[in-house]
């Protein structure tokens, strides 16, 4: 796994953090945010969007990576990940995030996210083994 110093770090998971703040979460409450650090070091940021209708809910991480493919365009690469919520709780990325992450990040980049003993970095590799692909001959 490729390693980001503990500063740069840090300095994600404020801005995941900060992200989490603008979380429009009436319903479960939960805030979520999210930052992405690009290859080329630009960072772009997402939280969790909610709707009445649960099911169209966007999780802050597929929120931050629609914001990175719409601001810079198809060729960004995802170099690191770091997610975090308000609520003091567990938020690994869920596997419709993971999957969707897949399409545009580097195996080797690292996922930061809480879990109950602690921040634990994981390469994304580890994060997502078998997703899905389509190799069409
Ligand atoms: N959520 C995320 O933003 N990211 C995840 O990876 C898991 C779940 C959000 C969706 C919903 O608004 C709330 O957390 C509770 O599931």
């Amino acid at each position: 796994m490729t390693k980001l110093t503990k500063s740069a770090l840090e300095d994600l998971l404020k801005l995941a953090r900060k992200a989490a703040e603008h979380s429009y979460s009436p319903y479960s409450k939960f805030r979520v945010g999210a930052a992405l650090q690009l290859t080329d070091g630009k960072i772009v940021t997402g939280t969790n969007v909610e709707n009445v209708s649960f099911g169209l809910t966007i999780c802050a991480e597929r929120t931050a990576l629609v914001r990175a493919i719409s601001q810079f365009g198809p060729k960004i690469r995802i170099a690191a990940v770091a997610i975090a919520n308000l609520n003091g709780l567990p938020s690994p990325p869920c596997g419709a995030c993971r999957q969707v992450l897949a399409e545009f990040i580097l195996p080797d980049a690292p996922v930061t996210f809480p879990m109950a003993d602690g921040v634990r970095s994981v390469a994304f590799s580890e994060v997502l083994p078998l997703g899905f692909e389509m190799n069409l001959k």
